[in-house]
């Protein structure tokens, strides 16, 4: 694929989806090929798939602002936090961070409550969707000031940024004992694995002074020349700095 930094028309197909008349009863969308449902539940767009229906599981359905509030209760030591390091956020430095795969946002929501101002990106249709449509109803001033939301690829806008984030799904189950929770065995069903990763780093290494890769903490890195690692409980998050190159290699 051809990355030419112009926005994807095909963002007009979220807005679509959730500009949808809600008249239309539960069933607003139905993709056959790919099993996925998009129904309204409580008001708010939902995904579910057959699987899903089968285990009797609840619709996924997104809600940004509170993940972003919970962070508030939390007495985050940030000296100890091995994502803030490997961000390079220092007080007041407004750090603006391209987070290049929002997923479930999770990481992004950390990122923002850390002090970044982050831009996130998220190239799935089906979960721009329910970003979208979460997004469309949320008032919340810290992420009207701090966050920006992207449907697509950040190669096709090539945002300025001081440091990229990502974290692909990839590997992430290599080395995984114990199946995955229900919630990210969904993820992974209406997702897929992100095979072009390597491609991605190239570009990202590239255009950004710092980039950050989240890693599950026994796997390998997904390219060579990380400049330094820093470890938590089970994952690993590998910085990459521009310009830097391993002792005895050009
Ligand atoms: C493992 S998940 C990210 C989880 C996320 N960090 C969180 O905290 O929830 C990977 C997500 O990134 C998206 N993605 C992967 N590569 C991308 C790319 N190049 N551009 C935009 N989105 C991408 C995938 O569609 C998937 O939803």
């Amino acid at each position: 694929m051809n990355y030419n930094c112009s926005i994807d028309e095909k963002n007009s197909i979220s807005s679509l989806i959730i500009n949808l008349d809600k008249q239309l009863g539960d069933r607003l969308f139905f993709d056959s090929e790919a099993n996925i449902d998009f129904i309204i539940s409580e008001g708010q767009l939902g995904l579910i798939t057959q699987t899903m229906r089968s285990q009797g599981q609840n619709p996924i359905i997104y809600d940004i602002a509170s993940q972003l509030e919970h962070h508030k209760y939390k007495n985050y030591a940030l000296s100890k936090e091995p994502l803030y390091k490997a961000i390079g956020i220092k007080k007041g430095s407004n750090l603006q961070v391209i987070d290049a795969t929002f997923g479930q946002g999770k990481d992004a929501m950390l990122l923002i409550h850390f002090g970044g101002k982050v831009t996130s990106f998220e190239r799935n249709p089906y979960l721009a969707a329910l970003i979208l449509s979460d997004l469309s109803r949320i008032k919340n001033p810290k992420l009207e000031q701090s966050f920006r939301f992207v449907f697509g690829d950040p190669r096709q806008l090539c945002p300025q940024g001081d440091v990229l984030y990502y974290d692909p799904m990839y590997g992430n189950f290599a080395n995984q004992k114990a199946k995955p929770r229900k919630e990210i065995q969904v993820f992974r069903e209406v997702v897929g694995d992100d095979i072009d990763h390597q491609e991605f780093l190239l570009w990202a290494k590239q255009k950004y002074p710092r980039v950050v890769v989240k890693r599950p903490l026994r796997s390998r890195p997904l390219m060579d020349g990380v400049s330094h690692s820093f470890k938590g409980k089970t994952t690993r998050y590998d910085v990459y700095l521009k310009g830097h190159t391993l002792p005895g290699f050009p």
